[in-house]
Order: structure tokens, then sequence, then C-alpha cells
């Protein structure tokens, strides 16, 4: 039996930079996950018949949304959901399963490296056939839907047992509880040279942070690459990840990061976030930035058997670093400057014009899925190592004596209030056809903007990504509200400094950039707008 029950829409279901995201009590109010689940299938053409990928993080609501969304995709005409056994199916999992099943789409369900819990976040993304997140035009459309819904639809009937492999049907839809690790970790083995990295003898700390990679990394580093039990730490997911945040930076992941600085380092260290799509990497006495682990990783993945053929491209987005536009220069390939948000990738992976991709956040990833991959970049890492023997260090120096360094940070300020931030981002826009010229300290503005980015593949715009404030001699400094939070606003602020080969290459980060931090404020007037007088977070 089909349930048809009418409902009112929400004000709130924008999806933000990646999916709609909100607090658990937000999303725990009658119809709210079923608006947005049925306007996600209003939106979406060619259901009849089709196959829809479901999985999650394994985060609280995590079981009581898939019921639901197995429930209303059976109402909707599919032939087909799978799901993860347990709920589970981490984001890059996801997006490889919705790909080889030639899924219509999948619904991802995770609020990504936000903490978890009944006071905490929960969050819907839809994925389409590419495995990717939904394009913008999809989730304007999606979005436009939740503010004129007026009923949804649903299969009656008691809760699925998501915990036993198998197939059960719902009202004719056939449901299929898959495993799900092995898939993607075979997928891992035609990239990788697993036998290299068992021959190299490293040493190797992952911290899976109480979050979704653990089932995943015990598969492929304990079981298929032989590391020592115990390599991956806080490996089970819970659904509260342990009272922390999963979020693999420097703050939360402090305790790989004291122990990869002292004396009982193993060779490598990692970390992964809620879902599995981001990651941290620090060698012993070595972190790596994102912005730098994605040039390291461009400039070396010819080592890897999956990308022995080369590049045919390198894209980040517009506030990670420059330091990957070197090494695409050298390598004679394109490189491309993207909006922030894994999404506007798709388009350019799908088009065969960019191989590697990445993001300051942590995000790197390929074309071998359509999400940025956290377990994938661990494994592209231990590769490289196996074939040069080299170490982390030892690459990274190697990496700045030839391309020079991107010193990098991101000041997060969390929190703020949603009016001043606003009103910080309005006075910077309306100020910038006055920067070019003026000097902060010893540095001049060359350029200034609001990144607006010009889609190669379908000539679609997407304006205001950002405020960019481009410093002679290849500095600069961003400051952009992250799409991602559920209270109140973010500020960040992205300050990058270029030191080339033959500068400084192994100076402390902070000094290094004192001279543009000094000049962000004085340009944006952060403590004036916001009260703040240092960041929450430093990354
Ligand atoms: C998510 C997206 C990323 C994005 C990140 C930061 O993780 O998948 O693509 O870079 O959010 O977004 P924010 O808007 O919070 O800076
Ligand atoms: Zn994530």
């Amino acid at each position: 039996m089909i349930r048809t029950v009418p409902t009112q829409p929400f004000g709130d279901q924008k999806p933000g930079t990646s999916g709609l995201r909100k607090k658990v009590k937000v999303f725990q109010q009658p119809n709210y996950a079923e608006n947005f689940i049925q306007s996600v299938f209003d939106v979406v053409e060619g259901k009849q018949g089709a196959t829809l990928v479901i999985g999650g993080d394994g985060r609280y609501l995590n079981r009581t949304v898939i019921q639901t969304a197995i429930r209303m995709a059976a109402a909707a005409g599919f032939a087909r959901v799978v799901v993860g056994q347990g709920g589970i199916l981490s984001t890059p999992a996801a997006s490889h399963l919705i790909r080889r099943r030639g899924a219509l789409g999948g619904l991802v369900l995770s609020a990504s490296h936000n903490p978890g819990g009944p006071d905490e976040d929960f969050g819907i993304k839809y994925n389409v056939a590419n495995g990717g997140p939904a394009p913008e035009k999809v989730t304007e459309a999606i979005h436009a839907r939740t503010l004129s819904i007026t009923q949804w639809h649903a299969a009656s009937g008691p809760d699925l047992d998501l915990d036993t492999p198998g197939e059960v049907t719902v009202e004719g839809m056939t449901v299929e509880i898959v495993d799900p690790v092995a898939d993607y970790a075979d997928l891992m083995e035609t990239l990788f040279d697993f036998d290299a990295i068992r021959a190299a003898g490293l040493t190797v700390a992952f911290d899976a942070m109480s979050a979704v990679t653990g089932p995943y990394a015990i598969e492929i580093l304990e079981r298929r690459l032989g590391f020592a039990p115990g390599t991956v730490r806080n490996g089970t997911p819970l659904e509260d990840f342990g009272g922390h945040h999963p979020d693999p930076n420097l703050v939360h992941a402090r305790d790989l990061y004291d122990l990869m600085m002292s004396a009982d380092a193993p060779d490598f260290g990692a970390a992964s976030d809620g879902d599995g799509d981001r990651n941290l990497i620090i060698g012993r006495g070595r972190f790596v930035t994102p912005s730098d682990s994605l040039a390291m990783l461009a400039a070396n993945a010819h080592l890897a058997p999956g990308y022995a053929a080369g590049l045919k491209g390198i894209a980040r987005s517009m506030p990670t670093s420059a330091a990957a536009d070197r090494v695409a220069a050298a390598l004679g390939i394109p490189a491309f400057e993207t909006p922030t948000g894994w999404k506007f990738f798709g388009n350019l992976l799908d088009a065969g014009m960019a191989t590697i991709c990445g993001e300051e956040s942590a995000g790197t990833g390929s074309d071998h899925v359509r999400e940025k991959d956290g377990l994938w970049a661990v494994l592209l890492w231990l590769n490289i190592l196996a074939a040069t023997g080299k170490s982390v260090d030892e690459i990274a120096r190697d990496h700045w004596a030839r391309f020079g360094r991107n010193y990098y940070a991101r000041h997060d300020y969390e929190g703020v209030d949603s009016a001043a931030a606003d009103a910080l981002i309005a006075a910077l826009r309306a100020d910038l056809p006055a920067l070019p010229g003026r000097r902060f300290g010893p540095l001049t503005v060359a350029a200034a903007d609001d990144f607006a980015y010009r889609d190669p593949t379908d000539e679609s715009i997407s304006a205001n990504q950002g405020v960019r404030v481009l410093f002679d001699g290849g500095s600069r400094v961003v400051f952009r509200l992250s799409g991602t939070g559920t209270s109140g606003a973010t500020l960040r602020v992205y300050l990058e400094r270029y030191e080339p080969a033959d500068g400084y290459l192994d100076t402390d980060t902070g000094t290094m950039l004192a001279d543009i931090v000094a000049a962000a404020e004085e340009i944006a007037g952060i403590a004036r707008h916001t009260g703040r007088t240092r960041p929450d977070v430093v990354t």
C-alpha cells in the first residue's frame, strides 16, 4: 500500500555547499526529511525502472532516514534500491556504487566532518548518475520544489532488516543490501600497486575518527595490505563519533599529529572524516597541507599503475593554493580553478579534461569516482612512498626545491552573527575597485575581485564565490563564508604566500604569513565587524 501524506513547505531547505545539512532536531520535525526526499524525487526524471543507491556515514538518524527513503523510493517508482549493509556507505564508495550499478543516482546521508548525535548534525545529499553531487541547476530545482510541496508518498510496512545482505521486495521494488566495502576495495586494487606497498615495509597509523572509514581501512590496510593489527585507530563507526568532531585537521586529529611529531612516530600518519571523503596526511615530523598534498600527489601520480599514462589536467578550488598550478605547468597540462564544492569538478572529470582534483578543505580525488576520496589519497601517498623509497618529508622538500613553496593557512571564525558576517562581505565587495595599487605593510595589491567561474564544458556561470585579494609576487588572501555550517556563519580567511625555489623553503608558516594576516585584518575589518580578535580554528 502506498500512503500519500499532506504536508506544508519548510522555508529552510536550500541545499548548501554539500546537500541539506541541519541539526538532528530539525530533521526530526514531522515531515522534514520526507519533504526534502520527496522534493528530490519530484525533480529527478527517469525513476521508473531505475536503480537508486542509499547509504550514509552511520551517524545518529542514519538508519531512521534510510528506512524512510526506502519506503519513499518504492512509492516513487524505482525498480531497485541498493543499500549498504547496516546503512553504511562512505561517500566515495557510494559514488563508485552509483557508477558501477548504472544507478540513476543516490541519497548520501551525512553531515561530513560535523559532529553527530541527537543534538548534533545530519544531512541529505543527492548524487546524480555520474556518481557526483547534483549540479547547481538540480539543487536549485530541488530547493524550488521544497517551497511548493504539498504531499509526500511512501510505501507502508515494517522497517527492513538493514544488517543482512540479500534481497527483499517492497511494493514491487527490490531492496538489495550489499557489502559496503568490497567493491570499493576492489577498485583501489586496480589503481595502486598493492604488492609494492606491501613490500615497502612501511609503518602506518590511520585514524578513522570513529567514523565511516573504519571498516574500509581495516579491510584495505590491515587485511589486503597486511599492515599490523591496530594500524587503524578508532575503527568502529559510532553514531556520535565518540563525541568528537570527525574532522581530520590539526585541531580535531590532535592525537595523530602529536604521535607523528613524537619519537615513536610511524612512517606515515593519516586520518579521514565522518563520511570518508576528506584526508589528513602527516609524515614522520612533517605535516602536509591539503593544497601541498594535491600538488605532490599530482607531481608523482604517474608512479601508481592507475595513473601511469599521465594526467589530463589538474583542478583545484579557488581558495586552494596555487601549488598544483605549478605542477600542471611543468607537466604541460591544463590547470582549472573552480568554486568551492566538489560538484564543480564533476563536469571536468566527465569531459576528460582533469584527472586529479583537490581542495584546501582536505579533499583530494581523481576520475575513479565523482567525489573526493580520503582513503584514495592515503593509498596514493603510500604507493608514492613505496615507489620512491623516500619519506614524506623528503618528498615535500624535493617538491619545494623544484617548484617553490606556497605557505598556506586557513583561519576560521565560527558561529559569527550572520548579519555581521554578511555586512563584512558586503563591505569588502564594495571596496574591491579601490584596492588595486594600495599597500598593506610590505604588500601591494595587484588585483581584487569576487570570484566567478565559467564552467568550460557547459558555459554555466557561478558568481559571488569568494573575495580574493592578490598581491604582487603571488601572495593572496581570500574571504568566504562557509556553505556547510549549521549555526550562525563561519568566516573563512585563506592566506597564501609564495616563496620561490631559491627562497625560504622550511620556515614556520605563521611567521611567513604574518604580513598577510595583518593585511587581511586591515582590508576586511574582521574585529570591527565580528568582535573577534583571533580565529577559532587555524588549519
Ligand atoms: C564540503 C564539500 C567540499 C567543500 C567543503 C568546504 O566538504 O564537499 O567540496 O570544499 O565542504 O565547504 P565550506 O563551504 O564549509 O567552506
Ligand atoms: Zn566529508
